[in-house]
């Protein structure tokens, strides 16, 4: 039993970026109460085909990898870790010899993450801050999926800084549109799916504080990233913004 309320779409201008906080973001949640959000969470991000494509990235990011030399990826705010997980399974079906450490600044999610990987998995995780985190080993590949939105414009510039001085083929930022078809389509969604009403609640406001195409233009120029060395690909009304080298 949760003991969520059920939460209404309020109507909300959508013109700019909310600085509304999300319930993941607090510190009261249960450990309970987390597992069950991130593990739905999970779910949603799977209805939605939320890994999708950060697999066609990383298809390409490793097109002309060696099977011999291990990569080491790094994703960034894993959460529940099934992106990782995903991955592994996806190296593993292309014979492809990859590192995998998940970085996340709440300890309690990273435990649940280590509590749902099969040990055979191989994935590190590391309860830290990106910007503290000191590599154990130089990273090729970065990924960051439903992350952004936590931070403001100015940490956007700086984790854009941060990958482009740390992924050495390249990174991959996944997030969401901020656009009224996603804020009022994951209470539809919700309902149907029978997600925990927080994901719902959570949802909304991660939409209400993502960036629109314009926007992350405006944060690459001010990251001093070239715009042409940048991919921005629409899908779903949500963004993969990557950089290969
Ligand atoms: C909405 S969850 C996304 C989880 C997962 N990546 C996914 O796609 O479902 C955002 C996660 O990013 C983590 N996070 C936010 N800022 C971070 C930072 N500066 N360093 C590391 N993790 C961060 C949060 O703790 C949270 O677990």
């Amino acid at each position: 039993m949760n003991t969520f309320p059920k939460t209404k779409a309020a109507p909300r201008d959508l013109s700019r970026r909310s600085a509304e906080s999300e319930w993941l973001d607090g510190a009261d949640a249960s450990a309970q109460e987390l597992a069950l959000v991130l593990r739905d969470l999970a779910r949603f991000n799977r209805v939605m085909l939320g890994h999708w494509p950060v697999i066609d990235w990383l298809r390409r990011a490793t097109k002309d990898a060696g099977r011999e030399r291990a990569l080491t990826l790094v994703d960034v705010g894993c959460g529940y870790g099934d992106l990782l997980r995903a991955i592994r399974r996806w190296a593993r079906k292309r014979g492809l010899t990859i590192r995998l450490i998940g970085l996340d600044l709440n300890r309690e999610t990273v435990r649940i993450a280590q509590a749902v990987t099969d040990d055979a998995d191989e994935i590190d995780y590391c309860v830290v801050d990106v910007f503290d985190f000191a590599p154990p080993a130089p990273i090729d590949l970065v990924v960051s999926s439903l992350v952004t939105h936590h931070m403001s414009d100015d940490l956007i510039v700086k984790f854009l800084r941060w990958m482009e001085g740390t992924a050495r083929k390249g990174w991959l930022i996944y997030d969401l549109q901020r656009h009224p078809v996603p804020y009022y389509f994951i209470g539809v969604m919700g309902k149907l799916t029978r997600l925990h009403p927080m994901v719902i609640h959570d949802g909304r406001i991660s939409v209400a504080r993502s960036l629109t195409r314009t926007e992350w233009l405006m944060r690459i120029d001010e990251a001093d990233i070239a715009r042409n060395a940048v991919r921005l690909r629409w899908f779903l009304f949500r963004f993969a913004i990557g950089r290969l080298r």
